[in-house]
C-alpha cells in the first residue's frame, strides 16, 4: 500500500534533508513494457519520409541554443505579480490538457527537431521523450478528474525541470499543476529554454490562459533561486540534480508558508545485479541499454553493475563485444544509439573522470568518440557500489564489480548505504530471489530481467526514495495529491 500523504507534515520535514522515504505499489516490474491504450501515446509513423527528412532539414538549420530571453530578477517579479490559480472547472482543465496533448503529437516532427538540436537527442530518444510528454497529459487530465470532491488548487507552483528531459518533465510538472487548477511559473533547465518554449506555445494554443502558465527561463541560482524563495508561490514540483533540491529545501524554509510542499525527484546511484542464473545474451542487451541509452543521462541509469564471480569472465567480454555495436555520434542519424552529452563541460568532466579510472589501470573498455560533446561509453572496474564516492557521473560511464554466492545480501547493504534508492535491476532465474531481493533493496523501482529505464507513465509510476526524491511518484495515482488541498484518499487498487 502507497504511503499517504499528510498534510500536518511540518516544511522543516517535508523540506527536510535526506529526503522522507516514499516507496510505492508499482516497486517491482518484470517483463515488457506495457503501453495501455487508455492514457499512451500510440508513437508515431517514422516511415514517414517527408516528415522525417523535414526533421533534419530544421535540425541542420537550428541553432544549438536559443534564441529564448532569460527572465531576469524583473520579469520574474512581474511574473510572480501576474501569477493566477486556473479558475475553471476541472472538466474544462481535463478538456485543455487533453487538447493540448493532441496538439503535441501533430507538432511531432517540430518537437522532434528540438530535442535533437537543443538537447542532443538521439530519434528513439526523442521519441520516447514526446510519447512521454503526451502520456502526462493525458494521464493528470484523467486523474483530476477522477479526485474526490472537496479538493482545491494550492495557488500557484513553480515547477523546476532538467535537461536531460527538457519535454517530457517539463510537461510532466506543469499538467500535473494544472490539472488541479494552480497557476504555474514554470522554469526550465538554462540548456534547454526552448523546447520549453515551444511546449508553453502548445498549451497557450490549447486553451491554458497566459496569467496560468508563465515561462521564466533562466539561471538556476537566480530565476529558480527566486521563485523557490517567495510566499506568493504555494509549493515547488522540482526534478534535478540531489545538491539542487537541497539547496531549495533550504530556501523554501527560509521564505514561503509553513506545510508549502516541495516535490523533488533527484538523482541515483542505480545498480544491477546479474546472477549465475540469468540469461547472459539477454542481460547484457538490459545492461547496455540501461547504461548507455541516451549517453547514460538518465536519472534511472545503470551505474554500477555486479556481476556473479562465477560467470562474470564470460559475461564481460559478450559485454564489451555488444558495445563494440554501439554507434556513437549525430543524434540526428537514425543508426546513432549513442549521441552527445549535454554539454562541453559535461563532456570535459566524464572524460576527467574516465581519464583517472584509465590512469588507475581500472579502466576496461572505452568507445572512440568524435570530437566535441561526445564521450565514448566506458565500462570502469571496481570493488563495489562505494568506490563510486558518491558520485553520480551523468553520462556513458559503467561501472563494473562482482560478488561471489553467497554475498548477495551484502551486495544489497551496500548498495542501500549510498543513500540513493531510485532504480535497481536484477537478472535472476530464481523466483524466490526476486522477491528477498525486491524487498531489500531500497529502491522506488526495481525491475526483474529487462532495462531499468523508461518507466512507462499509468503502468509504472516513477520515483525513488532516500536521497533520490520525497515522493510521490511522477506518472502514478498519488502524484497529484500534493498538489492540491482536500481529502486525501488511496485510489482503488
Ligand atoms: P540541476 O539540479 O543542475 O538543475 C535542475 C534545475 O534546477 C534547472 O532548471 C536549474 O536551472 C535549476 N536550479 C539550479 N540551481 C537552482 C537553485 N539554487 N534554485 C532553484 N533552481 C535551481 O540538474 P540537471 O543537471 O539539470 O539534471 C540532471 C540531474 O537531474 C541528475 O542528477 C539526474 O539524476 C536528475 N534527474 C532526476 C530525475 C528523477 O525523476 N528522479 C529525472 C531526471 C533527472
Ligand atoms: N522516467 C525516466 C526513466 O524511467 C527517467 O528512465
Amino acid at each position: 500500500v502507497n504511503q499517504i500523504v499528510d498534510e500536518s507534515v511540518p516544511p522543516e520535514v517535508v523540506a527536510g534533508c535526506p529526503f522522507e522515504a516514499w516507496s510505492g505499489p508499482a516497486k517491482i516490474a518484470r517483463g515488457p513494457q506495457v503501453f495501455s491504450g487508455r492514457v499512451n501515446s500510440r508513437g508515431f509513423d517514422l516511415s514517414d519520409v517527408s516528415e522525417l527528412a523535414r526533421i533534419g532539414a530544421a535540425v541542420a538549420e537550428a541553432e544549438p541554443r536559443g534564441p529564448v530571453a532569460d527572465a531576469g530578477a524583473e520579469v520574474v517579479e512581474a511574473a510572480l505579480a501576474a501569477a493566477q490559480p486556473w479558475d475553471a472547472p476541472v472538466a474544462e482543465r481535463a478538456e485543455v490538457l487533453r487538447r493540448a496533448s493532441d496538439f503535441y503529437e501533430r507538432e511531432w516532427g517540430a518537437l522532434f527537431a528540438v530535442l535533437i538540436a537543443e538537447a542532443g537527442k538521439t530519434l528513439p530518444d526523442a521519441v520516447g521523450e514526446l510519447r512521454e510528454a503526451v502520456d502526462f497529459l493525458r494521464y493528470y487530465a484523467g486523474e483530476a478528474e477522477a479526485a474526490p470532491a472537496p479538493s482545491q488548487a494550492r495557488g500557484v507552483f513553480a515547477c523546476i525541470s532538467p535537461w536531460n528531459f527538457p519535454l517530457a518533465i517539463f510537461t510532466g510538472q506543469v499538467a500535473a499543476a494544472l490539472a488541479c487548477g494552480n497557476g504555474v511559473l514554470a522554469k526550465p533547465a538554462e540548456q534547454t529554454p526552448r523546447i520549453a518554449a515551444a511546449a508553453v506555445a502548445l498549451l497557450h494554443e490549447a486553451g491554458v490562459p497566459a496569467e496560468v502558465l508563465q515561462l521564466v527561463p533562466g539561471e538556476g541560482a537566480v530565476v529558480g533561486a527566486a521563485i523557490t524563495s517567495d510566499a506568493r508561490v504555494s509549493g515547488v514540483a522540482f526534478t534535478g540534480s540531489t545538491a539542487t533540491a537541497k539547496a531549495i529545501a533550504r530556501a523554501m524554509a527560509g521564505g514561503m508558508a509553513p506545510g508549502t510542499p516541495l516535490i523533488a525527484e533527484t538523482g541515483g546511484l542505480n545498480a544491477m545485479i546479474v546472477d549465475s542464473t540469468a540469461l547472459p545474451q539477454q542481460a547484457v542487451r538490459d545492461v547496455v541499454a540501461s547504461a548507455f541509452q541516451s549517453a547514460g543521462q538518465r536519472c534511472s541509469a545503470l551505474r554500477c553493475l555486479y556481476v556473479q564471480e562465477d560467470v562474470a569472465a564470460g559475461f564481460t567480454l559478450m559485454l564489451k563485444g555488444a558495445m563494440d555495436e554501439l554507434s556513437v555520434g549525430d543524434p540526428g542519424l537514425l543508426e546513432t544509439d549513442v549521441g552527445p552529452v549535454i554539454d562541453a563541460q559535461a563532456a570535459s568532466e566524464i572524460r576527467a573522470y574516465v581519464e583517472a579510472a584509465r590512469a588507475e589501470g581500472r579502466l576496461v573498455k572505452q568507445l572512440d568518440a568524435p570530437e566535441g560533446c561526445f564521450v565514448g561509453p566506458a565500462l570502469i572496474s571496481v570493488n563495489g557500489i562505494a568506490d563510486l564516492g558518491g558520485r553520480e557521473v551523468f553520462g556513458p560511464v559503467l561501472h563494473v564489480a562482482t560478488f561471489k554466492a553467497g554475498q548477495i545480501g551484502q551486495v544489497v547493504r551496500d548498495i542501500n548505504a549510498t543513500g540513493y534508492g531510485l532504480t535497481f535491476g536484477l537478472h535472476t532465474r530464481i523466483d524466490t530471489r526476486v522477491q528477498e531481493v525486491s524487498d531489500a533493496v531500497a529502491a522506488g523501482n526495481v525491475y526483474v530481467n529487462r532495462n531499468q529505464i523508461g518507466a512507462i507513465v499509468g503502468s509504472q509510476p516513477f520515483g525513488g526514495e532516500g536521497l533520490s526524491g520525497t515522493g510521490p511518484k511522477a506518472g502514478g495515482p498519488h502524484y497529484l495529491q500534493r498538489f492540491r488541498l482536500g481529502p486525501v484518499v488511496a485510489p482503488a487498487a
